[in-house]
């Protein structure tokens, strides 16, 4: 077995099979935040990336990916129900991210997370050369540092949260919280998105663990884990480079021609799924069709949704919903070749979302509560002109980094009109500014900016950075 000394342990690797038009199996990026930030970073680093391909039974071998290395954890299909769909994504999803969906407790599930999470830590530890970094990646593997820990001591143990982190009052409903709680301490620093979730943990360690603990640093048996904000980010050089490239600037200016060439396109871009405020928006642009603010004639909304998770029950009835909405909305108010909403549920490269992100002239971010939000990173990082408005959630941890957005709350139907209507009806003065100072905060706050700070505080003798050449 081939060994690493930078391991990242994620549920998900940066590619999965998709089925090509022509019926034979390809292997693409996966969409989703985590890999959008990752796999940037991790481009041409000797490292190991430890997840699962995507699909049940035996683990697939997978070739490198840019110099990264595959290895492929299988998940059987009751792993898939009860691991994937059960307990990561029908009882934490939907519990960190403010209950917006009811979470499911089943003590199956629970036997799963430890199941495969057991898996993940034994398949880490083979491929970890003595004394590696390990950086094990979100809420599906919150077992992982401590599992990893007890096999592996010599290692140095990283654990990053990409979601929020609820308040107490919500986490204390799990009946396994404390186990969880011990299986994130086995880290030696445990990141976060924002401080308050940092808040949150050394909270509910308090409580529940009984051990002492602030925002910084908690004392578990004889060591101390470090916790923190580090606000992840993207690759925002790639995303200006990519939307300043000859073909995307055509694709660009093709695809408004195929919208009407209308005055004004918003655009979001989501995966689908019930956190992200699609049926919401969906209804403010249908109210603000109705009450004759916007004419479909000089507005398109272009809502780009890629199907999510689609065997869970909560996101099977969420797109439903959204698509009878969509069916609606075009049916009261589109014309002949000329819809209200031009609704797209495929996977696009990347070159392709930065031709989407040229085009519009409105980026509508607005979920109900978002760790961070790439998207709308990218969006500003795509402007490489300097116009368009970001209309964007208070609940997105972008919000906090990014407050020259126009910040709505989306839960307030009137508040969200209204917000879309300043995005629209902006002066170019005005949006200007904002968008330069958001841009030059993203080009100091990048990805590499993310990972020079999380690794410096894991990896103090910063030989770690020098390899990974993010320290540049
Ligand atoms: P989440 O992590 O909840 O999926 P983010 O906004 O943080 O939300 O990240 C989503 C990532 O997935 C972004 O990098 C975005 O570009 C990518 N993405 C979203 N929709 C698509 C799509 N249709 N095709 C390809 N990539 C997508
Ligand atoms: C969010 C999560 C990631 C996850 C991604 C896509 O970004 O934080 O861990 O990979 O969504 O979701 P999926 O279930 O397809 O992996």
């Amino acid at each position: 077995m081939r060994q690493s000394s930078l391991v990242v342990v994620a549920n998900r690797l940066p590619i999965d099979d998709s089925v090509a038009p022509d019926g034979a199996c390809e292997w693409r990026r996966s969409p989703g935040g985590l890999v959008s930030a990752l796999h940037p970073l991790l481009r041409h680093t000797p490292a190991t990336w430890v997840g699962w391909a995507g699909g049940t039974g035996p683990a697939p071998a997978l070739p490198d990916v840019d110099g990264v290395r595959m290895h492929t954890v299988a998940l059987s299909a009751d792993d898939l129900r009860d691991h994937y769909e059960g307990f990561a994504n029908a009882t934490l999803w939907p519990l960190y991210h403010d209950s917006v969906e009811q979470p499911e407790y089943h003590r199956r599930w629970w036997e799963a997370y430890q199941r495969v999470n057991q898996r993940f830590a034994e398949a880490t530890a083979d491929v970890a050369e003595p004394g590696a970094v390990v950086w094990v990646q979100d809420y599906h593997l919150q077992l992982v540092p401590g599992l990893l820990r007890e096999l592996r001591p010599d290692l140095r143990i990283g654990f990053f949260l990409h979601v929020p982190f609820p308040p107490p009052e919500l986490f204390m409903q799990l009946p396994r919280r404390a186990e969880l709680l011990r299986g994130m301490l086995g880290a030696d620093l445990i990141g976060f998105q924002r401080s308050q979730a940092a808040h949150n943990f050394a909270q509910l360690v308090a409580k529940v663990l009984e051990v002492p603990a602030t925002d910084r640093r908690i004392a578990v048996d004889d060591r101390v884990v470090r916790i923190g904000a580090f606000p992840v980010s993207i690759d925002t050089v790639e995303m200006a480079a990519l939307a300043t490239r000859p073909d995307v600037v055509d694709r660009a200016a093709r695809l408004r021609r195929d919208l009407g060439s209308p005055e004004q396109v918003v655009l979001s871009v989501d995966r689908m799924d019930y956190t992200k405020g699609i049926e919401q928006r969906l209804k403010a642009y249908s109210e603000l069709l109705a009450d004759g603010h916007v004419k479909v004639r000089d507005t398109v909304l272009v809502q780009v949704a890629v199907p999510s998770r689609e065997r869970v029950g909560q996101y099977q009835i969420l797109r439903e919903r959204v698509e009878r909405e969509v069916g609606r909305i075009n049916g009261e108010f589109g014309r002949v070749g000329e819809p209200a909403i031009h609704y797209l549920t495929q996977p696009f490269d990347r070159a392709e979302l930065a031709a989407l992100y040229r085009v519009a002239d409105v980026m509508a971010v607005t979920p109900l509560r978002d760790g961070m939000n790439l998207v709308a990173k990218e969006y500003v990082a795509a402007r490489v002109d300097g116009t368009g408005a970001l209309l964007l959630s208070e609940f997105a941890g972008a919000a906090a980094e990014l407050p020259q957005a126009y910040l709505v709350n989306p839960h307030d139907l009137e508040g969200l009109k209204q917000g879309l209507l300043a995005a629209l009806r902006g002066s170019p003065d005005d949006l200007g500014a904002r968008m330069r100072t958001m841009r030059a905060h993203l080009h100091r706050h990048d990805i590499r900016a993310w990972a020079r700070s999380y690794l410096s505080a894991l990896d103090d003798s910063g030989s770690l950075l020098t390899r990974l050449g993010a320290a540049g």
